[in-house]
Order: C-alpha cells, then structure tokens, then sequence
C-alpha cells in the first residue's frame, strides 16, 4: 500500500504490467539521477483517452526535443494507453506516462551505447474539478517564473515548477501565475488565459511555456464561439486590470481565476466573480465532453 493512493493500480514498466506497489526503477536511472525524461498527462472520459493524437504528437516533440529515440510509435503508445484503461478502474481516468533515458553509470553526457528508455505509465481516478471550484472559481498568486529556458518540453524536471505551486500553497492559493521579464507566461502546471474587451488573449506558444493540449482546444472553442483570440505578449500590469482570467489543463479542465494576489479580478459588480466569457467556453468545453 503506498500513502495516499487508493488499491493497487495496475500499471505498464517496461513491457510488463504489474502492481503499482511492485513497479521498481533502478537508482541509476537517468529520470532520477538528472531529471533525464519527459512526460505526458492524459484525461481519460468515458473510458477513451482525450485528444489523443494531440497528445501523442506533444509526447513525439518531447522526445525528438531531449533526443531520445521513440520506444515505441504511435500505433503502439495508442494501444498502451488503451490497455492501461481497460486494467484500470474507472470511466474517468488520468493516464501518466514518462520515459527517461535509461538507465546507466552516472556521468552527465548520454550513455554511449545507448541503453533502453525506461517506459512507466500508470492511471489514476481522475478527481475533476469541483462544483466550487467551477462555479466560485480560484485563486492564484504571482510569482517569477525563475524556470529554464525550455518550458516548451514535457520535461521531468519540474524543479521550478514545483517550488513556484508551493510557494502559491504558502500563500493560501492553489496556483501560481508567474512573469519572466514582466510578460506573462503561464502556471505552474496550467495555461493562462486573460479577458479584455470581450477578446482572450494568451502568451505567445513560444520556449517560455508549455502548449498544453488545453491551449488549443481553448483556441478551437473560442473560435466556433466566434469570440476573438489575440496570442500576443501579455504585461503583467494587464492582468491587474483583466476583465476575466481563467487557467486550462488537463485535469483543471478550464476554470475561472477569481483573486489575483489577494484583489478580486474583474470589474464592477462582475468583480471576485466567474465571467460570461469564461461561462460560455466552461459551457462549450462540457458539451464537447457529453458528444464523446
Ligand atoms: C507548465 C504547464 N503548462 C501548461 C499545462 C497545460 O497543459 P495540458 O492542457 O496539456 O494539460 C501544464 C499541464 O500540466 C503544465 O504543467
């Protein structure tokens, strides 16, 4: 029994499928030595993964990204997820799947031969936001993204990010928002979207952040919503004077940021409060999810 996770999940290492308590890796594994690998996070309703390609495209960038060479192809990672969710409980599920160099004597450069990736995917019940948190919204806290230079990977080191969300913890909020160079960037594991004027705007898809596979779902539903997207650089004074902000991920869905640094975003009456923009994607986003 391991603390805080519910059973024994089946999970997949290696090729072999085992109990979540009997997975080992090795000491020298190069995920946990340097932080050597990448990863992906899967929602899973209805028993079917989510945007499936989109993920597995992400995870394809990833890999070519840090140079390691693909276990496995598409076809193959699509029928792994799939076993994974028919050996797993649960019409809503969220996969997680890493993959690291491998494992080899520690020294920084790539091992020479090459050794085998070390592949782990494993679900979990996927606890969806709550009503509260729906209709209510959230808070978030700003912070500088202190993070390296290649937030566009899927990385396992996850460092920054960490300390940025425990930071926001710290501060009675359950996310960060973090600014590098006075531009926004993003959360430290979401995408941030601001409302000004009844457009959403977005950072640039550029190395200073990860494209979630929410970002362009986001993108989708604003266009058939026909509500103007503008992907631009976003000062960090703007947020203060937004007229929504709300955050995308896989497992945050898409929720609406209600305190930003303790003040009410919004204006007016609207101000602390869920906005109509927000409303309408939170309504297209469901409907997307009850067509599966
Ligand atoms: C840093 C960061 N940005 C953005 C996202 C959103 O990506 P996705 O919509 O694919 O979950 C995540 C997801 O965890 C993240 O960790």
């Amino acid at each position: 029994m391991i603390d805080g996770i519910h059973g024994n999940p089946t999970v997949y290492l290696n090729g072999d499928w085992l109990p979540l308590s009997e997975a080992k890796v090795s000491v020298l594994d190069r995920g946990f030595i340097f932080g050597d690998g990448i990863y992906e996070v899967l929602p899973v309703y209805k028993r079917k993964a989510f945007r499936l390609q989109s993920h597995l495209t992400r995870l394809e960038r990833s890999l070519a990204a840090i140079r390691i060479r693909p276990p496995l192809d598409q076809a193959q990672w699509a029928a792994l997820f799939d076993e994974l969710i028919q050996r797993n409980q649960g019409d809503d599920q969220f996969l997680y799947l890493q993959v690291t160099r491998g494992v080899a004597k520690r020294d920084h450069s790539f091992p020479n031969p090459e050794v085998r990736p070390t592949v782990f995917a494993m679900s979990s019940p996927f606890q969806r936001p709550t009503t509260a948190q729906r209709d209510s919204g959230i808070a978030v806290v700003s912070l500088p993204d202190e993070r390296w230079l290649h937030c566009d990977i899927k990385s396992v080191s996850l460092l920054g990010n960490v300390l940025a969300r425990q930071a926001a913890i710290d501060r009675g909020a359950p996310e960060a928002v973090m600014f590098r160079d006075g531009f926004l960037t993003e959360g430290s594991a979401s995408n941030i979207w601001m409302v000004k004027d009844g457009a959403l705007h977005a950072p640039l898809k550029n190395h200073l952040i990860l494209e979630g596979i929410r970002y362009g779902l986001l993108q989708e539903l604003a266009e058939r919503l026909q509500i103007p997207v503008q992907i631009r650089r976003i000062r960090q004074q703007e947020l203060t004077q937004a007229d929504e902000l709300m955050l995308t991920s896989a497992t945050k869905e898409v929720l609406p940021i209600v305190q930003l640094d303790q003040r009410p975003v919004g204006p007016g009456a609207h101000a602390g409060r869920p906005g109509p923009i927000y409303a309408k994607l939170r309504r297209a986003y469901d409907q997307l999810l009850d067509e599966l």
